[in-house]
């Protein structure tokens, strides 16, 4: 069966947040397909209940910006315009854009006039509320076939709709959480104005990848790069229900893990997976291809190339293998990449930028446009143990890149020691499952404390804890100050080269999650 047929289709124009608008459409149970507007399959449309177009960077008519697809506005299907989305509605009716004279970014309070609860602001209670707006563009006066629903503090147009077709826009951005009312105006949208019916669920979506995982794959096999967290163990419990045990998974102990973790994902892997696990230990190759290096996008390029190496080795006895399966998730994708030009590159993450460009299988990433807690919900559906699925993130390249400066083999054994006791200290204090991701930074450098009588000078640890819903934005998490004193007892009792313990306060943005 075509699920769009009862979906909603979602062409992306390059908005950072274009996966985000689907995710809300998931989230209340109807289908829903992302393409680029560079698909050629735009141009014949689907059927589906409604199209809604993203927002992106560039400005309606300006060089190399994308343009809609006239079959959209033939189709007399409902549409709805975000951001970039609503000017191309704009200038598609006629209408005029001015470019920089009304710049809102960030929160902005949005008004409706008294008698217009209209559009997809049909449901919104209040006539003004705080909206996310992300642009340099403006409609300031509309054709005659658009009329205003809201305007902006700044005096931009902010949501519009047509007299006679269901076609509505809005300039700021409803699929963000800042956004007040946002998912009100979205429910309206696909409920009221598409009458998309609500029967999409997680189990479907299963059933869906599995079934995309064995067209893809036929009789190949695929190994799977296992590394404890909930990303991998979720990507390999899916293909393995897809094409059994044409999966092989390799768990690489690249002596970069948390304590105990390599036995800990061993023993459970065993105990659920009817599939075959081969572990490989690597630890002396990777502190080896670190030795020297300080640089944090150069760790994680080497550590990505090693991984291939370590793959391709552990796999060469295998006969067609022909992918490699990785736990990539849509963040991880917005940050190391960049779809025509607008995001810009934060960071290499390993199973993305790090990789080389040359590999020796086709990547298999299953769940490479969904976010955390979506992987979660599918993990548990495909009955993954709540041990795993409810772990906190841990990235590829390990504790290197909570290392700052050189990697070393004492270094890791004092950050693996100091993790172990915040995180087991979290479990006892009932908080670990409040957070989204704690853990300890190592920071080689050198202060004075006292020990006994005798002077020391000694290393310090950050530990750092955060609250995120999918790790694009995360706030520090308001551990009690005294649980924190008690944690940093805890450590400096038992870690001798760390006397010095200090806790990160600061949210993403402006920081990052992790150090490096
Ligand atoms: P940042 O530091 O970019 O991290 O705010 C966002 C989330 O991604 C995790 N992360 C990674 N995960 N490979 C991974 O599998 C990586 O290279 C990588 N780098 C960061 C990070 O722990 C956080 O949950």
């Amino acid at each position: 069966m075509d699920h769009l047929e009862s979906g909603v289709l979602v062409i992306d124009f390059g908005s950072q947040t274009t996966l985000l608008i689907a995710r809300r459409i998931r989230e209340l149970g109807v289908y829903t397909e992302v393409w680029s507007c560079h698909d050629p399959r735009v141009e014949t449309l689907p059927t589906c209940r409604g199209i809604i177009l993203s927002g992106g960077p560039a400005s309606v008519g300006g060089p190399n910006a994308p343009t809609l697809a006239q079959a959209v506005l033939d189709s007399g299907v409902p549409v709805l315009g975000i951001c970039y989305g609503m000017q191309l509605l704009v200038e598609a009716h006629g209408g005029h854009l001015v470019q920089g004279e009304i710049r809102e970014y960030g929160r902005t309070r949005v008004h409706r006039p008294d008698d217009a609860a209209s559009g997809v602001l049909a449901h919104v209670p209040e006539h003004s509320f705080m909206a996310w707006m992300s642009h340099g563009d403006a409609a300031r006066a509309l054709p005659e076939a658009l009329e205003v629903v809201a305007w902006s503090a700044g005096g931009a147009i902010a949501a519009l709709r047509a007299r006679d077709a269901e076609v509505h826009g809005v300039q700021f951005h409803p699929e963000v959480s800042h956004t007040e009312f946002g998912t009100t105006m979205l429910k309206t949208f696909v409920f009221d104005i598409c009458a998309a019916p609500s029967d999409w669920t997680m189990g479907n979506l299963a059933e869906e990848k599995i079934a995309e995982i064995r067209a893809k794959v036929g009789d190949a096999r695929v190994i799977c790069g296992l590394s404890g967290g909930v990303d991998s163990t979720v990507t390999a419990a899916l293909i393995a229900r897809a094409i059994g045990d044409q999966l092989v998974c390799i768990l690489v102990d690249t002596g970069l893990m948390r304590a105990g973790e390599v036995e800990h994902v061993s023993r459970l892997f065993r105990g659920q997976f009817d599939v075959e696990l081969r572990v490989v230990d690597a630890a002396d190759r990777f502190l080896s291809a670190l030795t020297g290096v300080t640089d944090p996008e150069d760790k994680r390029k080497r550590i990505g190339h090693l991984f291939i190496d370590v793959f391709e080795e552990a796999a060469s006895d295998l006969e067609g293998v022909r992918y490699l399966a990785q736990g990539t998730l849509y963040p991880d994708v917005i940050e190391s990449e960049s779809f025509a030009g607008p995001s810009a590159v934060i960071k290499s993450h390993h199973n993305v930028g790090g990789l080389p460009e040359r590999l020796p299988f086709a990547l298999l990433e299953p769940l490479r446009s969904l976010f955390k807690d979506e992987v979660r919900a599918l993990g548990r559906v495909l009955n993954v143990p709540e041990t795993l699925v409810g772990r906190h993130p841990f990235p590829g390249p390990g504790l290197a890149i909570r290392i700052l400066g050189e990697v070393t083999v004492e270094r890791v054994a004092v950050l693996r020691e100091v993790d172990r006791i915040f995180i087991e200290t979290l479990h006892e204090m009932g908080l670990y499952d409040t957070i989204w991701q704690a853990f300890a930074v190592l920071l080689p450098i050198k202060t004075v404390g006292v020990m006994g009588d005798a002077r020391t000078y000694e290393w310090v640890a950050a530990l750092r804890a955060v609250t995120s819903r999918d790790g694009m934005t995360a706030d520090r998490s308001l551990i009690p100050i005294e649980k924190l004193a008690e944690i940093a007892d805890r450590i400096t009792n038992v870690v001798p080269r760390v006397n010095r313990v200090v806790y990160d306060l600061t949210s993403k943005p402006p920081a990052t999650i992790e150090w490096e």
